[in-house]
Formats: structure tokens, sequence, C-alpha cells
């Protein structure tokens, strides 16, 4: 759905984004409109919505009012953007956005901190198709911007902080020397969220999100989103309407739910996340805490310089091998372990992204575990994670 610029605060803008009268019928939020068939009055009524098929009812792949709000309200928090598109998964967000810009021959550059499942899809589905991969040092700075680019670069990929590695981007740089060559900007913006990083607002065309993590919050949906700037918007959604996409509006529902209370859970996760990260700085078993609102670590600079705030997703390195890793994941209580975050609750993950890098080959000297704090006590994280070294230690 197409959106509209405002001045109103974040919090506000996250109550009452996307609640149109016509959809909400006079209820707070907008109910689950279930529906594949449309019926309508007669034919002229039939073509009339043939010619609106994008935000009248029409037939249920086109969506209905349930993710309709949700999209509205996810454009709000992005100013600048046209409109959002709603897909399956934080993933088929990824390949849409992208396949809707590239043809045959063109190039794509993208971080080498990207998220696996989006450099699977390169290396895969994009090389058949003829689209040559190159990935690029997510830490590059000034004038080597420039030398990024070829002839052939179609669009700059950018996921800031990455989500194992946390290094965070130089956007507005990348996304200014990109625009001078009319290069087409995404970024995977699931870690800071619009709130934290408005991206469109910092000169990135395609901001993507997997709503899976904190737009829906309690690790009960999968879903993702691409906001994006002018004429992009519209490429990306005939591109998810060609290839037949559609979200239910059960998961658009949950989703919507979950972001009326994205902020306060933002914040929390974020306050909690650096007690527990300054907290294992000081333990001597942990070589290493990797995480950009930590001063001195590598993204502090640039993420004090852009974001409004941390999220709750950072990783440690614990000076042991994988045997001592396993016995500290093993020994934690509160923490669980499995992929995703962005949930209600803290999760730990063993890492290794050494296996996953080519532009800028990644080392540590110990293992890494990557936590997800959430929304507990962080006293009783901390007696947790303390738990868990003295496990790693025997
Ligand atoms: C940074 C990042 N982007 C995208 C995704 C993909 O989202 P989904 O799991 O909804 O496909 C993930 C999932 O873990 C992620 O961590």
């Amino acid at each position: 759905m197409s959106g509209s610029g405002n001045k109103k605060g974040d919090a506000t803008r996250l109550v009452e984004a996307g609640r149109r009268k016509e959809w909400t019928q006079g209820l707070v939020s907008p109910a689950v409109w279930r529906a594949s068939t449309v019926l309508f009055d007669d034919v002229a009524a039939l073509r009339e919505a043939v010619r609106h098929a994008d935000d009248v009812l029409y037939y249920g792949r086109r969506g209905g009012p349930t993710q309709w709000a949700l999209a509205d309200a996810l454009t709000e928090l992005e100013p600048g953007a046209a409109g959002t598109t709603l897909h399956a998964s934080g993933a088929a967000a990824i390949s849409t956005a992208l396949l809707a810009v590239i043809k045959p021959g063109d190039e794509v550059l993208m971080t080498d901190s990207t998220y696996e499942p989006t450099r699977v899809f390169c290396d895969t589905m994009l090389r058949k198709m003829g689209v040559t991969t190159r990935y690029y040092d997510p830490l590059v700075r000034g004038s080597d911007i420039d030398a990024l680019f070829s002839d052939k670069t179609k669009t700059l990929f950018m996921e800031s902080p990455g989500s194992l590695t946390f290094e965070v981007q130089d956007v507005p740089a990348l996304c200014a020397a990109a625009k001078a060559r009319g290069v087409i900007t995404m970024i995977d913006n699931t870690w800071a969220t619009p709130l934290l990083f408005p991206a469109i607002a910092h000169g990135v065309d395609v901001s993507i999100l997997a709503c899976t993590k904190y737009v829906s919050g309690h690790s009960d949906v999968m879903l993702g989103s691409c906001t994006a700037v002018p004429g992009l918007f519209e490429k990306i959604r005939k591109t998810l309407q060609i290839m037949g996409q559609a979200v239910s509006p059960d998961d658009a529902f949950l989703a919507s739910r979950g972001l009326r209370t994205m902020g306060v859970r933002l914040k929390q996760h974020g306050e909690a996340g650096l007690a527990v990260a300054r907290w294992l700085q000081q333990q001597q078993q942990v070589a290493k805490v990797i995480h950009p609102a930590l001063p001195g670590d590598a993204g502090y600079e640039l993420w004090s310089r852009d974001f409004k705030g941390a999220a709750g997703l950072f990783a440690f390195v614990l000076d042991g091998d994988d045997a001592a890793r396993v016995r500290m994941v093993d020994a934690l209580d509160h923490f669980g372990i499995g992929f995703s975050w962005g949930g209600f609750e803290s999760l730990a993950l063993p890492i290794d992204p050494e296996r996953c890098r080519s532009a800028r080959p990644w080392s540590v000297p110990g293992k890494m575990i990557r936590l997800q704090v959430g929304l507990e006590d962080p006293a009783d994280l901390i007696a947790d994670l303390a738990r868990g070294l003295a496990a790693a230690a025997q």
C-alpha cells in the first residue's frame, strides 16, 4: 500500500500507523479478513476492481485490509518510502527485491557479512540466471567505496550490522556513491528496524525486514517486508504478483499486533543486551564481545553517528574449543538453543562465520556464540551465563 509522510514521533506512529477507519471498521485493530474469492455486485463492479486491484478487494492473493494495514504501518515508519510489500518470510523478501531489479549479465555487489541464505540465493539462483555476485568488505570506507563499482553493477546490497559478525557499514557513503552511478541500494535492516535506523532517510532505496524477528516479536510468525522508494516499490510489487506470492491474513494480524509494542520491546532488548555484553566483557573466559554499541567496538563510531539505539542481538568469543562452547550453551537454562531472534525470549547459538566469508576473511581466537537477549530479567540472564562459563571451564 502507498503511504504518506508525517511528522509524528516514533512511538505515536507505532501506535497509530496503518489503522485506517475503512480497514478497522471501528475496531482498534483491523480484524483477520480471510478471503480467496471476492464477490462483486455486477460485472461493472468486477471490471472496476480489476483497474484498482492493488488496493481494493479483488482476489485473496492481492491481500485485504489485514495485510494492507500492516504494509501501510511499515511504510509510515520509513520516511520517504512509497510503499511496502509483504512476503512469506524475510528470505523471500530479500530474493524478491533482488529479482525485481536484476537481469542476466548484471552484477550484484553483496556485503561479505550478509545473512547466509542471502548468500546462497546469490550463489545458486542468481548465478543460474547469469547474474554475477561480487562480495565486498563490509568495512569499506572513504575513497575505497568508489572502487567497488563496475559497469555491470546493478544493485548494492548491505546488511548493517551483519547478523553474525556485526560490522556496521557506512550506509550514507555507500548510498551516495551508488546513487551517483545509478546503482540501486538495498539493505537488510532487520537488526535495527526503521525505529533505530530509518534506512530510506539515510539514502537507501529498499529497506528489507525479516518481520519474523522484532516486528512480530513473539517467535510465532514467518514474514518479510520490502519498503521502497517510488518506482522500486511498484517494481517489487509487480514481481511478487507475477511470482504468485501471498501472505496470510493471520500472519499479517500477528505482525501488526507485534508492531505496536516493538518500540518498548526494542528499548528493553537494547538495554538488557548491553548490560549482558558489559558483564561478558569482564569475564576472563571471554576473549571478545562483538557489539556495535560498546565503545571500542569496530562499529561503535558509525553506530553512534547513524543509529538511534541498539537491538538485543550480539556475539562473543569464548576462549576455548568447540567442546567448551557446547558445554556452555547446553548448561544455559534461560537461553533457548535455536535459530532466529527478535522474539521475547533469549536464545544462544554457536556460530562459525568464517565458513561463509570470501572478501574479508573472518578469524577470531576462540569459538563464537551469538546471543539474542530477550525480555527476561538481565540479572537472571547474567547468572545463567555465569553457570554456562563454569560448565565451559570444566
Ligand atoms: C539478518 C536476517 N535477515 C533475514 C533473515 C531471514 O528471515 P526469515 O527467517 O523470516 O526468512 C534472517 C533470519 O534469521 C536474518 O537473521
